[in-house]
């Protein structure tokens, strides 16, 4: 049983998770996550990720750009009870025409297929659609990675459409799906989630 910390940074609070900002006390846990294999098939990453690199991700998860608004804003997924499980954020956000690409990973893998993923995303869109004003949220999924397709469809997604062979992975090349989810869509499922804490 993780302990309850009193001094504890919560920035949004789902059903099943916490959000928070990243720190470097995090870097150990994210180098674990990413250099995992098994973790490792479901992303673009493919470098070994050393110390340095991660501290890097860290400072530039909250990078701006030079007029000074953010072009990327992560968190760290806990469990309710305090556990860090994974990071999730919203990327390459667009200020003018309103949209981002969200990117998630729960290197903790017994926490897959658990609903961590979609009580966090929820509360990630809520914040990137009622807070910070975005209409848009975009993402793409390697086609082999069923379970990211599932959850984003709980969420929202639409898939959109496919790019053939772009990823090299596993000796061959695979597609990725294009999914993105627009506000109204969102919506539907938010207030069934927050009534019922079920998404249909
Ligand atoms: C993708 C990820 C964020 C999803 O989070 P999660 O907590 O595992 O997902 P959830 O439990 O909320 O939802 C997964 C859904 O997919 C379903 N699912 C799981 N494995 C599946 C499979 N092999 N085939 C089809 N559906 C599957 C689950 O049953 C669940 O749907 P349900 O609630 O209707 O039963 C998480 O698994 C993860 O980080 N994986 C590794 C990295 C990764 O893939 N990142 C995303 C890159 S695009």
């Amino acid at each position: 049983m993780e302990k309850r910390r009193q001094d504890r940074v919560v920035f949004r609070k789902g059903r099943k998770t916490v959000l928070r900002p990243l720190c470097s006390s995090d870097v150990p846990l994210l180098m674990k996550w990413i250099n995992d294999p098994e973790v490792q098939q479901y992303i673009l990453g493919y470098l070994p990720a050393g110390e340095e690199a991660e501290k890097e991700w860290v400072k530039k998860a909250a990078a701006m750009n030079p007029r000074g608004t953010p072009m990327d804003i992560v968190f760290m997924i806990e469990t309710l009870s305090g556990k860090p499980i994974g990071t999730m954020g919203l990327h390459q956000i667009d200020w003018k025409n309103r949209n981002a690409t969200t990117g998630t990973l729960i290197g903790e893998k017994r926490y897959w297929g658990k609903g961590f993923g979609t009580d966090a995303k929820l509360a990630l869109l809520e914040y990137a659609f009622n807070h910070l004003g975005l209409h848009k949220i975009n993402s793409s999924v390697i086609e082999y990675n069923d379970r990211s397709r599932m959850y984003s469809l709980k969420c929202g997604y639409k898939v959109e459409g496919r790019r053939k062979s772009m990823v090299f992975v596993k000796g061959r090349f695979w597609d990725v799906v294009l999914l993105g989810v627009l506000k109204e869509d969102f919506e539907k499922i938010w207030k069934l989630y927050q009534k019922t804490g079920n998404v249909r």
